[in-house]
């Protein structure tokens, strides 16, 4: 097993030291044929010591040693990071924050309890040698924390990122986008359930307007946060008679519109499937009067899937959740802004990683804990439940306490 020690992000400098053959390393300092390394070759590079950026050539050879990343007890790699930066949101999608319980009096997270910045870079970093190259950052609503390209360009010099991108409502992004594309973030994600003025004032929980979200779409095209994926809930008798409207509205536009089937997130959103649309009824109805054809995934484990426009004019996506759920493949770790690791959207808690980081734990020790956390991981709350369904049992949420959406963003 591998102990990950420790980086020099400046120089791009990675060590690490197999676990029980640090001070053996240190006393025969065998710099052969010195090199540096990136954490790149790092990565490639287990099976050989390093020390301080320097190779080392071992006296023996070292056994196989098993590459990152690191799997959980389903086989699945831990390729996908989440950070929420926030508990706080500006709307109160009823289906996530509802008013009646995020009210003027709800009492949000106080600051010492939010991980820093520094403390969210270093747990990044780590996740990102276990294996993990994507990192989406999400709220509540992440545009709400303050000095958030600050963040942003912290992450986006960490070495093996292979994507960061950002999940927002959209209403403060106008005059964000500029500042994020700039710090290093490479795209952006809104959610935009109605361009209808009604509709998204009851989806939204506000009384905003559309336009505002559409506004910020526009900049982040124009600040080069491409290509923009724009997520649509859709919920029965809300805004399913709107999906051919909304997907006529970005047609051509170079935005890529996703339906997502209303999930049972959360304790608070009374979900029943009644209410869910699913995906194939939405393909339908858009290939009624848009016809699509599918498209291949864009990578392997693409939670959305894929139907482009027989016309040329772009593509929309659907995330079947609950219709045709993607467990096998759920490569997603999630962090809550209390510093917990969750291990899926449907989770009853985390794994606290805070009090470890605060009690001054070092690398290899939280390290190893997010390793423990995920090798045992088990979850595949979607299949099961879709499995409950197909045995004609009740799939309408049961679990007193759970996770809620906007602690885990999506
Ligand atoms: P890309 O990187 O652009 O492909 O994004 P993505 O589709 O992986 O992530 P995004 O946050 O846009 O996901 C869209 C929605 O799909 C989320 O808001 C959730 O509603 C749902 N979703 C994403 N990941 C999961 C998951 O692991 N489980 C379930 N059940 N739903 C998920
Ligand atoms: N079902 C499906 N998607 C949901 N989201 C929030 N709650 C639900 C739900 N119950 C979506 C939001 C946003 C993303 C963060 O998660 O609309 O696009
Ligand atoms: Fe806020 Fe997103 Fe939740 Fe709506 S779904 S209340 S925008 S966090
Ligand atoms: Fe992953 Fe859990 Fe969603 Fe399944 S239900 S895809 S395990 S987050």
């Amino acid at each position: 097993m591998y102990d990950f020690r420790g980086s020099d992000s400046a120089s791009r400098v990675a060590w690490s030291i197999p676990l029980g053959r640090r001070q053996s390393a240190r006393s025969e300092q065998p710099f052969g044929d010195a090199e540096f390394f990136s954490r790149q070759e790092l990565r490639r590079s287990q099976g050989r010591i390093m020390y301080l950026g320097v190779k080392i050539r071992p006296p023996h050879p070292e056994p196989e040693l098993p590459e990152p990343p690191v799997q959980d007890a389903l086989g699945r790699a831990l390729r996908d990071l989440r950070i929420s930066v926030t508990d706080r949101c500006n709307f109160r999608c009823p289906y996530c924050m509802p008013a009646e319980v995020y009210g003027e009096g709800y009492r949000f997270l106080a600051k010492p309890e939010l991980l820093t910045f520094e403390e969210i870079e270093r747990l990044a970093r780590l996740f990102l040698e276990l294996g993990a190259e994507k990192i989406r950052i999400t709220g509540g609503e992440p545009l709400l924390r303050k000095e958030l390209p600050d963040l942003v360009a912290r992450l986006a010099a960490l070495p093996g990122l292979r994507d960061l991108t950002l999940t927002t409502n959209g209403y403060l992004l106008a005059r964000q986008a500029r500042a994020l594309a700039e710090a290093g973030l490479q795209r952006v994600t809104v959610s935009l359930d109605s361009h209808d003025e009604a509709t998204f004032q009851r989806m939204s929980g506000r009384q905003f307007s559309p336009a505002r979200v559409l506004a910020g779409i526009a900049a982040a095209h124009d600040a080069g946060l491409r290509p923009i994926k724009i997520n649509c809930v859709v919920q029965r008798g809300v805004n399913d008679e709107q999906v051919v409207d909304l997907a006529r509205h970005f047609q051509g536009s170079g935005h890529i519109l996703r339906f997502i089937e209303f999930m049972d997130v959360g304790t608070l959103n009374a979900w029943d499937l009644s209410q869910v649309v699913s995906a194939r009824e939405i393909v339908d109805r858009i290939d009624a009067e848009l016809p699509l054809e599918a498209a291949e995934p864009n990578y392997p484990g693409e939670v959305a899937r894929r139907w482009r426009y027989r016309d040329g004019s772009g593509e929309i996506g659907v995330i079947a959740s609950v219709s045709q759920p993607f467990c096998a493949d759920c490569s997603r770790a999630r962090l809550t802004i209390e510093g917990q690791l969750v291990t899926c959207l449907f989770a009853e808690g985390g794994v606290d990683l805070r009090t470890p980081l605060r009690e001054g734990a070092d690398d290899a020790a939280l390290c190893e804990r997010i390793r423990a956390v995920w090798v045992q991981r088990s979850d595949r709350y979607s299949e099961k439940r879709a499995e409950t369904a197909r045995a004609g049992g009740e799939t309408a949420r049961a679990a007193p306490q759970r996770i809620e959406m906007y602690q885990v963003g999506g």
